[in-house]
């Protein structure tokens, strides 16, 4: 490739006895909760300082969150950027699973199943090791990045599950079209309206707030303000014109990036969205610990 590259990899930490060893699946230490984010929340940054001092890197990491990606995203921002995705077929995995034998049988699966690593949003590049890697493999990752743009898939967001085919009209057929029969017009929205109470003087942010339905009506019942925040266009597309005419805002972006004002909100709501995100932590730490006044 021209230039020395230095080869970066989470596990040569683990390897190298950075992490404490764990005497048991819940201890000495909360790894999955507590050390695991920050472990990986202080290796994204590791590898934006070791590039951002001039290193040229080859990392290899599995980016397992939607909130993983656009950290990289945000820390490499300004730098040069080429991401592969490498792939292999389900049985390939399962046999380097075992094959390599210090990974809980499953997890690759689970990573792919569960995490939907390869949906998070677009990549470069896209490599096929099933046959294994051979000099052609490695000769077609090579030539893909010498002709690399300079604009870098990690930097662009994952298109909405809203935004594909005629989701968004299938689902408004049925959430507007059958508003008063549906089981969300007459069980979920009246148990949500209880929970809020009166949202008279409230300013109230809505986290995946669709088409802004709910938003107006919070804001007919006399919320302050009304900031909603969807990552689908189509979703955004509709809020607008459902609040036009209103103080309500929307704002298209994904609610793990939203970052909004300290102590700028008295409610923040979140109806029928947040099972979407696989990692709540990132999201509840900064919107609900930052953005919501004490006690609202
Ligand atoms: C079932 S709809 C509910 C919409 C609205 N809250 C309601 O009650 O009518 C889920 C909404 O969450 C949005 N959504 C899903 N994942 C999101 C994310 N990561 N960031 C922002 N919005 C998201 C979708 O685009 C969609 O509009």
């Amino acid at each position: 490739m021209g230039t020395p590259f230095l080869h970066l990899s989470s596990d040569q930490w683990i390897e190298g006895g950075v992490v404490p060893d764990r005497r048991g699946d819940d201890g000495p230490f909360d790894w999955v909760n507590s050390m695991r984010p920050r472990f990986f929340d202080g290796f994204h940054r590791t590898i934006a300082a070791m590039a951002a001092a001039g290193n040229d890197l080859i990392v290899d990491h599995v980016i397992e969150y939607p909130s993983w990606r656009s950290q990289l995203a945000e820390l490499l921002n300004g730098l040069d950027v080429f991401v592969v995705a490498v792939v292999c077929d389900l049985h390939e995995l399962e046999r380097r699973e075992q094959h390599r034998g210090d990974r809980r049988p499953g997890e690759a699966l689970a990573h792919l199943r569960e995490n939907g690593i390869h949906d998070l949003g677009p990549v470069d590049y896209t490599i096929d090791t099933t046959a294994g890697i051979t000099p052609a493999t490695v000769d077609a990752v090579t030539t893909a990045w010498r002709h690399r743009t300079a604009h870098s898939a990690i930097f662009d967001p994952r298109p909405s599950f809203y935004d594909a085919g005629d989701v968004f009209d299938r689902y408004s057929a049925h959430r507007g079209g059958e508003r008063y029969r549906s089981a969300n017009a007459v069980m979920e929205e009246p148990a949500v309206l209880a929970e809020v109470g009166n949202p008279t003087g409230l300013r109230v942010l809505d986290l995946g707030c669709g088409d802004a339905h709910f938003g107006r009506h919070l804001l007919t019942a006399g919320a302050a303000s009304h900031r909603g925040i969807d990552n689908s266009q189509r979703m955004i597309e509709a809020a607008k014109n459902l609040l036009a005419g209103t103080t309500g805002r929307v704002q298209l972006a994904s609610i793990e990036d939203v970052d909004v004002e300290p102590d700028s909100v008295d409610l923040i709501t979140a109806r029928l969205s947040l099972h979407y995100l696989p990692d709540l932590q990132p999201t509840f730490a900064k919107s609900a610990k930052r953005s919501c006044r004490a006690a609202g």
